[in-house]
This record gives C-alpha cells, structure tokens and sequence, in this order.
C-alpha cells in the first residue's frame, strides 16, 4: 500500500529539549504482534490547533494516551515543553498532566457519580477549594457545553452525545494549557457538533489552549484545524496546513477527506 500513499514528510524535531509544544519522536507500539506505531514523529506548535485524521484502528486513541503517558511507547521518546515525558518521575509527571485536558472517546465517566461530582472530580484532586466553589466551576463547564440541567444526573441518564459533552467539561474545568479532543463531535447533532468547533476555536483563541483534535468528522477537521496529519499504519503518511490539505490532489488524501469507499486506501 505503501506506493499509493503520499512520501511520508519529516517532522522530526531537531532539538526536542528546546521545542515550545509537543515532539512525538520515532514513537513505536506494539500490542502481541501488531504494530501500531512504527517510528512515528510529530510535532504540534504551542497555541495551535492540529487535526489527526487516519482510518479506524489505525492508533489516533492510542498515540494520544502516549502524550499523557496513559501508555508507555516500546521506543521513541515524547517531550513537553522541552521535558522528556517519557523519562518522568511519577510526581513531576503528575504535575506536567495538570496542564493537560483528555476528551476521552468513550467519555470515561464514572457510572456511580453525579455528572457534576465528575466534572468535579479533578479540582478535588488538584486543589483545595470548598464544595461550593468546585460546584460552580463544573457547572460554569457544564453550561459552556450546552448541558445545564444535567449536573445531579448519573451519566447513565444522558444521551451518547450528552455524556461526550460532559466528557469535553470534564476536560477543560482546570483550565488546561493543552486539550487532547479524541472524536469530539462524533456523534453529536450538526448544529451541538458546530457548538463544540465553535468552542475549541474559543478555547484556542480566547486562551491560547494547544490542542490535539482527532476526528473522522472533515467538516470539524477543516472548521478547527491549523494543521492536519494522516496516520496510517502507524506512521505519518500526509502533513500539511487544512488548506495544503484541501487543495492535496493526492489521490490517498482525496478518498479520505472525500470519504468514499474505491481509492488507493481500500475499504478494509
Ligand atoms: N490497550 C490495548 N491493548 C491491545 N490492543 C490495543 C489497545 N489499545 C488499542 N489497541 C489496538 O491498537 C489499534 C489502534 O487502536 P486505536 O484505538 O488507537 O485506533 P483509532 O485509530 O483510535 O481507531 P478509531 O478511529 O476506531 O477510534 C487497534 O488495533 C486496537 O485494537
Ligand atoms: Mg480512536
């Protein structure tokens, strides 16, 4: 498949000690014998928005939980602001994941807590403040997601697009440096789904949040996105600007964005 795909581009960083953002560099992970990652680089700037696209099962999820360390990679080295992630003790490491926001693509909410004691959940962890105050914080993110009403419900009670509103609350309620959106418009509504770009576009503006955004949604990709990368078998196979992309007469690059099933990257 290889000769159908575009040249993969370098995006290897040459001083990651010294890069203001996020370096993934020669990342490779294997689950038994399949290779998800193979060598995979890729560099996101500080205060931009990059947009991961790439077919099912083709590690999206998986490289965004190395960025967190939420998975260890069997080679390569990922570095945050010029520190090496990778190397971290536990505490410095759970100082530099305080920067860090994760929509999860399931939601990852805990059945037995209230929509706001999830929301809640981390500023319990991370700060000091009273109940009250933790309260009206998850309900400030709670209304900036369009889910005011939901705060004493159990996710149990929420619909699938509810619950993934309540996840993206959950990730910005500290306020993170950094959001790492996994699908965060699937299935959402169109109208809830141009909400939610509307608000990561806020958060990067308004905040200066850089962020990590993977989607299968084009119309988000393009709406959010500063740059956009493809992963495919567990590399980087296309890089460039969401205009580089849109104008990309690359035929691998026009069935994906296009979405259509006959092209050079097949069905299955
Ligand atoms: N913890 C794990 N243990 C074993 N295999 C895993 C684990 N996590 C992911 N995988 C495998 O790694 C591959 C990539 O999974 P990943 O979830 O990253 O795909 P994805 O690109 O996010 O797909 P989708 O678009 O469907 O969400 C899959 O084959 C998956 O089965
Ligand atoms: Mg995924």
């Amino acid at each position: 498949m290889s000769d159908v795909l575009p040249t993969p581009p370098d995006l290897s960083v040459a001083d990651p000690t010294s890069f203001a953002g996020v370096v993934v560099d020669q990342v490779s992970k294997r689950f038994g014998e399949k290779v998800v990652l193979d060598r995979c680089d890729l560099a996101i700037n500080k205060g931009e928005t990059l947009v991961v696209v790439g077919r099912s099962g083709q590690g999206k999820s998986v490289l965004l939980k190395h960025i967190v360390r939420l998975l260890e990679p069997d080679e390569g080295r990922i570095w945050v602001e010029g520190h090496e992630v990778t190397a971290l003790e536990r505490s410095p490491l759970m100082e530099l994941r305080k920067k860090f926001g994760m929509l999860f693509q399931g939601s990852a909410l805990f059945d037995s807590m209230t929509v706001c004691e999830n929301i809640g959940l981390i500023l319990e962890e991370h700060t000091d403040w009273p109940d009250e105050r933790v309260r009206a914080r998850a309900c400030e993110c709670l209304e900036l997601v369009g889910l005011v009403g939901t705060e004493d419900k159990l996710p149990s009670a929420l619909s699938g697009g509810m619950k993934k509103r309540a996840g993206l609350a959950r990730a910005i309620v500290m306020e993170p440096e950094y959001i790492l959106y996994d699908e965060p418009t699937t299935g959402l509504d169109p109208i809830t789904a141009d909400a939610i770009n509307d608000l990561i576009i806020k958060l990067q503006r308004e905040l200066n949040v850089t962020s990590i955004v993977v989607t299968h949604d084009m119309a988000s990709a393009f709406k959010v996105g500063d740059r956009m990368a493809m992963l495919n078998d567990g590399r980087m196979v296309f890089h460039g600007t969401v205009d580089e992309v849109r104008g990309s007469d690359h035929p691998a690059v026009r069935q994906f964005i296009e979405g259509r099933a006959d092209g050079p990257l097949g069905v299955f």
